[in-house]
């Protein structure tokens, strides 16, 4: 199956964009994803500021960039960038202090889009820190996650001010560890087990080098406490990986009742390819953390035998074609190369071997696209949107987009529908874009569509009316 190509429509936006328009779209497409959509800072300094740590002047600001800063995530774009296109950076960078920092567009309470004109409520969002998930028990209650390590309740669409007690400690020192995935099981009435992927380390939790990896657990709330914990995943400390990021974690049970999750590829790419060690690779167990007898890799010598898909460098997303049963997921690629997936049992997803993208450092990862005995994406994304979370469309609340895709993206501030026929995506619509990055998207019982965004944190509810026929 051919990928579809992204990047024509990238060029013809450049070409017909004025100069510092195009300055804007060349800083969303390699430094945003660091520095912030809007210059205010992500895992790097935010680029509107006073104080400059080397260099507020026209040049030092150009050889920073060409050249990067040595001992930092900065590297040298000098490789990738023209002079020319450097110059219009700094240029759009010395241009954006003047006006104080952009904040988030404010929300339109309706969005047009090609069938329904979209509600959006924004609830009690000033409270949140960073909401990574949510998960409803009921049409009154959702829980979420926070990156900061925090599980609250939302009731009747009001964060609870107290957090749930009595959960493990996490590591949130890097860019995307933390609190991440929850997941209620399929008999969560009856059981009340809740599922949570998080960023474990051992030692001291403020240490960045804190050797770590993403941890799988399942509790019971009781109220307002944790209670009842289970560890159903969880690696020896040899496999702990220092300074790593990328630690996942999507959760997904799918009909059968399997559970599935995701480890990224922590930096470690090359071992996104092992079957011993625990990075790039979706998994498969037993909701009690048992494997089950069918998975790909039980019998293969040093395999983690959770292990169902290899070569995955960070599923953010993940969910189940409720007609086909296939499961989809996308992959947040490097500096191009988002990938959308059908995951195969057992199949090799070829991270980092083939890509479609290149490093942020602008070093090839690989000059090789596919391979035999490699999987092909559906689509990819080059530039990276930064693709994050999957929801298919069950709502009856949106009939007419039944069985579409959601996907929602970080960098480019995006939440995009794609239409599915016979596993080929033919339409690509944008609903959102540049309210803030899309994390999380659910269905709620009431067929409400609630979406999660970072950096403004916000809590979404969208809800459809129809758009007035033309005679
Ligand atoms: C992989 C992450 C990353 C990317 C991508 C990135 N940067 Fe940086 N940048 C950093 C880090 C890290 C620093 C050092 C300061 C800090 O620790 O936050 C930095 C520093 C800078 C500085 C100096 C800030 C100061 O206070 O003096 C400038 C200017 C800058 N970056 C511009 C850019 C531009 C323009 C791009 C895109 C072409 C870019 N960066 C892409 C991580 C990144």
């Amino acid at each position: 199956m051919k990928p579809v190509l992204a990047s024509g429509i990238f060029l013809l936006i450049m070409a017909t964009k004025t100069y510092s328009q195009q300055a804007e779209v060349i800083y969303k497409t390699y430094c945003g994803g660091c520095h912030g959509a809007r210059l205010e800072g992500n895992s790097a300094t935010k680029l509107i500021k006073d104080k400059w740590q080397h260099g507020s002047t026209y040049n030092a600001i150009f050889k920073n960039i060409k050249s990067g800063i040595p001992k930092t995530e900065m590297k040298g774009w000098g490789n990738i960038l023209k002079d020319k296109e450097i110059n219009s950076l700094v240029n759009f960078i010395i241009s954006s202090q003047k006006a104080p920092a952009k904040k988030a567009p404010s929300l339109p309470s309706g969005i047009p889009t090609q069938d329904y004109i979209l509600k959006v409520e924004k609830l009690d969002s000033g409270h949140t820190s960073t909401p990574w998930a949510i998960e409803f028990v009921n049409s009154q209650q959702a829980l979420i996650s926070e990156k900061t390590g925090r599980l609250r309740w939302l009731v009747n669409g009001k964060l609870d001010t107290v957090p749930i007690r009595g959960l493990p400690a996490t590591h949130t020192k890097s860019a995307t560890g933390g609190f991440m995935d929850i997941a209620l099981d399929p008999k969560y009435q009856q059981n009340g087990w809740v599922y949570l992927a998080y960023s474990h380390a051992n030692g001291n939790l403020q240490d960045r080098d804190a050797p770590g990896m993403t941890r799988i657990i399942r509790g019971k709330i009781k109220d307002h406490e944790w209670t009842d914990e289970q560890t159903l995943f969880e690696v020896p400390d040899s496999l702990l990986v220092v300074r790593g990021d990328r630690w996942g974690c999507r959760f997904l049970f799918d009909k059968a009742g399997y559970l599935y999750f995701t480890i990224g590829d922590m930096g470690k790419a090359m071992a996104s390819q092992e079957l011993s060690r625990p990075t790039g690779k979706v998994y498969r167990i037993n909701s009690d953390g048992s494997i089950p007898k069918d998975n790909p890799f039980v019998n293969a010598p040093g395999a983690l035998p959770a292990i169902f898909t290899i070569g995955n460098r960070d599923v953010q997303g993940i969910a189940q074609h409720p007609v086909t049963g296939a499961i989809w997921a996308t992959d947040h690629g490097p500096r191009g190369g988002d990938e959308l997936n059908i995951l195969k049992k057992g199949a090799n997803y070829g991270w980092p071997l083939i890509t479609y993208g290149i490093d942020y450092s602008g070093k090839t990862v690989s000059e090789k696209t596919e391979q035999e005995g490699m999987e092909q994406p559906v689509v990819q994304w080059t530039p990276s949107i930064a693709v994050c979370p999957a929801e298919f469309i069950t709502s009856p609340l949106f009939a007419k987009w039944k069985n579409n895709l959601l996907i929602g993206a970080l960098a480019f501030e995006e939440l995009r529908r794609l239409v599915i026929v016979n596993n080929k995506v033919i339409k690509q619509e944008l609903i959102l874009k540049g309210y803030g990055r899309v994390r999380d998207i659910k269905t709620s019982p009431d067929g409400s569509l609630y979406v999660l965004l970072n950096k403004p944190d916000m809590i979404l509810r969208l809800t459809a009316r129809e758009k007035p026929k033309l005679k």
